[in-house]
Parts: C-alpha cells; structure tokens; sequence
C-alpha cells in the first residue's frame, strides 16, 4: 500500500532570545487597551506594526523568512491583556499570510492557551478537530497560516494573560 499525505499544516516555534528585554520593550509600548467585545486589547486594524515587531524580532522574523523562502513584512501588531473571565473568540486573521503569537506573561499552571481548529474534520465522524502547540511558553513565537481558526477559553486565574499578536505578510 502507498500512502500520500495531501496536505499539512505546518506550526512553527521560536524561542525569542534576549526574552526579557524584549518583553520589557513591548509591555512599555502597549497602552491604551480597550475591551473589545470580550478582551482588552489595542488592536487598531489600521494602526499597521504598532509594537515595532518588525525591528524588536528582526532576529526572529530573519528565522522565518529563512524557514518558508519568503521575505515578510509586518502588517499589524497588537497586545491583548486577558483579565479574568475574558477571552478571545473564534477568529481567524485573514486569508493569505502568516500569523503569529507570542506570549507575553504567561503562567503555564494557571493559563491555558490558544486551541487551534483543524481546517479538515475527523475523517470518521465529522466532528470538528481541535490542536493546541506542545511549545506554549513565554517568550515563544508560534507561527502558523493566518486562515487558521484559533480561540482562547476564559481565564480562569487571577493573573492577567498578555499575549502579542502580529501578521506578516508577503508582498
Ligand atoms: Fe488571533
């Protein structure tokens, strides 16, 4: 028997170095939250790289160019502060590019992280297939393809849950 694997969707993980540097300067710069439907956040669909990602990961964004033979550029980037009972719901961030996610305080006890959502069903019974990264950590990036469903459930914990987002794109 031959098997083919069609298709696969890649998630890739990056430790950031100089973590708490780079923490520093992005916690510094994120202000002016609002609650949104059902989280605070500063994202401003036309603010464009609003944390500086661009320059505060160059290092790390080199890595992912390398990695999928693209040269990226930084379209959007914002932070969001879970308080307790908030959370993200079902979104996704568009159709072409990549996305990414960076945890900036973050207790792997009492936090749970972003659930991704397969873009295909259980073959078997339909059912709808859900994945989280085996890398949620402070200071990690996760990488995955702006298309791709995700969520956050409430945060239970009375330790507030920041995370930065960002898109990057190709043109
Ligand atoms: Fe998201």
């Amino acid at each position: 028997m031959n098997v083919d694997n069609l298709f696969s969707l890649t998630l890739l993980s990056i430790k950031v170095d100089n973590w708490e540097e780079k923490k520093k300067n992005i916690l510094d710069r994120s202000n002016d939250f609002e609650w949104v439907e059902s989280i605070n956040t500063n994202y401003d669909p036309y603010g464009g790289d609003l944390m500086d990602v661009q320059n505060i990961f160059a290092n790390e964004i080199k890595q992912i160019e390398e990695t999928v033979e693209k040269e990226l550029k930084v379209s959007g980037s914002w932070v969001e502060k879970a308080e307790k009972g908030m959370y993200h719901r079902l979104h996704n961030h568009g159709q072409v590019g990549l996305s990414a996610i960076c945890y900036m305080e973050f207790d792997n006890t009492e936090h749970k992280p972003v659930v991704f959502v397969s873009p295909w069903k259980d073959v078997f019974n339909g059912n709808i297939v859900l994945a989280e990264s085996s890398e949620i950590k402070e200071g990690t990036i996760l990488v995955f393809p702006s298309f791709l469903e995700h969520f956050t459930d409430p945060n239970q914990s009375d330790k507030v849950r920041t995370s930065l987002s960002f898109n990057l794109r190709s043109f």
